[in-house]
């Protein structure tokens, strides 16, 4: 089966290419990127020379391009996506172009080649808020917080309509907070451990009391074949992860892993709109598809942190560049009044 991945050189999408053509069925994958500053080429450095594998870079709002790309495939994995919360707050419109205009592009030209199978990877985030004890079901309204997730929510409508319109063969996944190799160093693990391995002060946001759901990364890429070889057409199914736990938690856990100091943590100033808490029931893609995550957070953490520790050239290419522009232009004042902060309390060991 011939497979159009789209967004396959960030971070979930290389996992997931990597693992489906790890099973050694008879899959093979056109990963179809425009490589934004989130799209890295070298996480494919292991598969780049199999022969079931092709790279086409385009832009999923390219309708002709993704026509060339998308013919003779059978299915249409669909992860790309502006995907950065914080990106989106002081950049919108890019997010709304990819995020919606690129799915509608994927669905009209997907319905015209007659398609068989369209899974759209969406995320825990369009449920919005859950207070303590609440858990997001597939049937949970939606009420998205930011443009990012207000964004996803508009795809997965997208997707919905063309179900129940043109009878359209999609499903939908909602997936928790992933984490593991290869994740571009502008979301919290690999920022906090990145920023951590070079004793620099870690932002928290906050007071580090949101909770995530977090889930790795594998458990996610092997939900995500489940769902393209046995999902029902037209249903969603979330992948909650294995554990939620609050930001300051997570913060510890890992400089205890690593051996640093507490007071590398630095409170800073709270991400506006700031959903409190993610939390996904996942009881039906566990009934319906015998998927459940396997890895608990401790032992992802480990291995994350030893992944980022042994890629120590993955990662400065990755901060090299734009990277340094963002982070100055979206961080720079927090950073610096992170240096006082830091600056005023005892010296990391
Ligand atoms: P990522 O930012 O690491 O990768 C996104 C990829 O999409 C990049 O390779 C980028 O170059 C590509 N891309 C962006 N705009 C494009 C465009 N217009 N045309 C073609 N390619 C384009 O993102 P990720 O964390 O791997 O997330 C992948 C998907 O999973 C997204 O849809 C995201 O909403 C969803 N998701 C992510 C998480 C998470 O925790 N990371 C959780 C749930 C759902
Ligand atoms: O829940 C799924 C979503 O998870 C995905 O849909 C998104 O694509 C993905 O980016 C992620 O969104 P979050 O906003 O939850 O992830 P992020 O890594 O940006 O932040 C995780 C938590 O950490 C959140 O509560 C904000 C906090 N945080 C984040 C950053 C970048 C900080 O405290 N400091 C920071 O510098």
């Amino acid at each position: 089966m011939k497979i159009l991945v789209t967004g396959g050189a960030g971070f979930i999408g290389s996992n997931f290419i990597r693992h489906i053509l790890a099973t050694g069925k008879d899959y093979s994958v056109v990963n179809y990127d425009k490589l934004t500053y989130a799209g890295n080429l070298e996480n494919l450095a292991s598969v780049a020379d199999n022969p079931a594998y092709l790279f086409v870079k385009g832009d999923i709002c390219d309708a002709g391009h993704v026509e060339a790309a998308m013919r003779d495939c059978s299915a249409i994995v669909h992860f790309a996506a502006e995907s950065h919360v914080d990106r989106s707050i002081y950049a919108p419109r890019s997010c709304v172009e990819t995020n919606v205009t690129g799915t509608l592009v994927l669905l009209e030209t997907a319905r015209k080649l007659g398609v068989a199978r369209f899974v759209h990877i969406s995320s825990d985030e369009v449920y919005g808020d859950m207070f303590p004890e609440m858990f997001a079901g597939e049937d949970s309204p939606l009420r998205p917080s930011s443009p990012y997730s207000a964004s996803k929510a508009g795809a997965d409508l997208l997707v919905q309509a063309y179900v129940r319109t043109y009878g359209f063969p999609a499903v939908i996944t909602r997936s928790s907070n992933n984490y593991g190799p290869f994740q571009f160093p502008e979301k919290f693990l690999p920022l906090m451990i990145s920023r951590a391995l070079d004793d620099k002060p870690l932002p928290i946001y906050g007071a580090g009391e949101e909770q995530r759901h977090w889930l790795h990364v594998e458990d996610h890429c092997r939900g995500l074949l489940l769902v393209l070889e046995r999902g029902q057409i037209g249903e969603v199914y979330n992948l909650g992860g294995t554990d939620i736990e609050r930001n300051i938690a997570v913060a510890r856990k890992l400089l205890r892993i690593l051996g640093k100091p507490e007071s590398l943590i630095s409170f800073v100033q709270d991400r506006p709109g700031h959903d409190r808490r993610y939390a996904l029931r996942r009881d039906k893609i566990e009934k319906d598809l015998g998927w459940k995550p396997r890895i608990p957070l401790e032992d992802g953490l480990w291995q994350t942190i030893n992944w980022y520790q042994d890629n120590a050239e993955w990662l400065s290419k990755v901060r090299g560049g734009e990277y340094q522009s963002y982070y100055e232009r979206y961080y720079g004042n927090r950073d610096s009044s992170l240096l006082e902060i830091a600056r005023s309390k005892p010296q990391p060991s």
